[in-house]
C-alpha cells in the first residue's frame, strides 16, 4: 500500500484543500488527512466538525482517511507506516516555510514532502480569508464545497 498523508488545520477545508487531496488521491493507494489539534488557538470549527466536513466532501475518491493528531506529523507518519507528505504550494510566499518544515521533518525522520502546485484558481485562497469573507458577508460559494458553505453559514448566524 502507498500511503501520503495531506495535513493541516482545515477550518474549514476549502476547495484548494480538496483539489490537492484529489490529486494525492489518485496518486496513492490511501491518502491520509490528518487534522491538526492545536490546543493554543480556538477554530470556527470544532475538530470533529472539520472532520465530519472533510469525511463527507471525500468520500466520492474512496481511498481517503480522515483523523486528527496532535504532536509532530512525523510521529503520525511513523505511527502508520507512511513515508510521504503532500502539501500544496500557492506561491513563492509558501515557499520558505514549508522548505523548512519539508527539511525538518526529513531530518526528524527519514519523511519526504512533495509539493503539488495549487490549481491558479485557488492560488489566493485560505481558510482564514474565507472565514473573514464569510463573516462579513461576502460570497465564499465558489471558494468551498457546498456542504462547508452551509456549515459557514450555520456557524455564523449563531455568533
Ligand atoms: O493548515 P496549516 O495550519 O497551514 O497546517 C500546518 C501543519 C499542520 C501542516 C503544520 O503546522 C504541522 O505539520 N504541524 C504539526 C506539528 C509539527 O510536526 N511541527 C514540526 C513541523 S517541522
Amino acid at each position: 500500500m502507498r500511503r501520503a498523508v495531506c495535513p493541516g488545520s482545515f477550518d474549514p477545508i476549502t476547495n484548494g484543500h480538496l483539489d490537492i487531496i484529489a490529486r494525492a488521491s489518485k496518486l496513492y493507494d490511501v491518502v491520509h488527512v490528518a487534522v491538526m489539534i492545536n490546543q493554543s488557538k480556538r477554530g470556527l470549527f470544532e475538530i470533529e466538525e472539520r472532520i465530519d466536513l472533510i469525511r463527507q466532501v471525500t468520500a466520492e475518491f474512496g481511498n481517503v482517511e480522515v483523523e486528527s493528531f496532535h504532536g509532530l506529523l512525523v510521529d503520525f507518519c511513523k505511527e502508520r507506516d507512511i513515508p510521504a507528505i503532500v502539501k500544496g504550494l500557492r506561491a513563492v510566499s509558501d515557499f520558505d516555510y514549508e522548505l523548512q518544515m519539508a527539511q525538518m521533518n526529513n531530518g526528524l525522520s527519514g519523511v519526504e514532502t512533495l509539493f503539488v502546485p495549487t490549481n491558479p484558481t485557488y492560488s489566493f485562497l485560505s481558510s482564514s480569508l474565507v472565514k473573514e469573507v464569510a463573516t462579513w458577508g461576502g460570497d465564499v460559494a465558489h471558494l468551498v464545497p457546498p456542504v462547508v458553505l452551509e456549515a459557514l453559514r450555520e456557524r455564523l448566524k449563531k455568533d
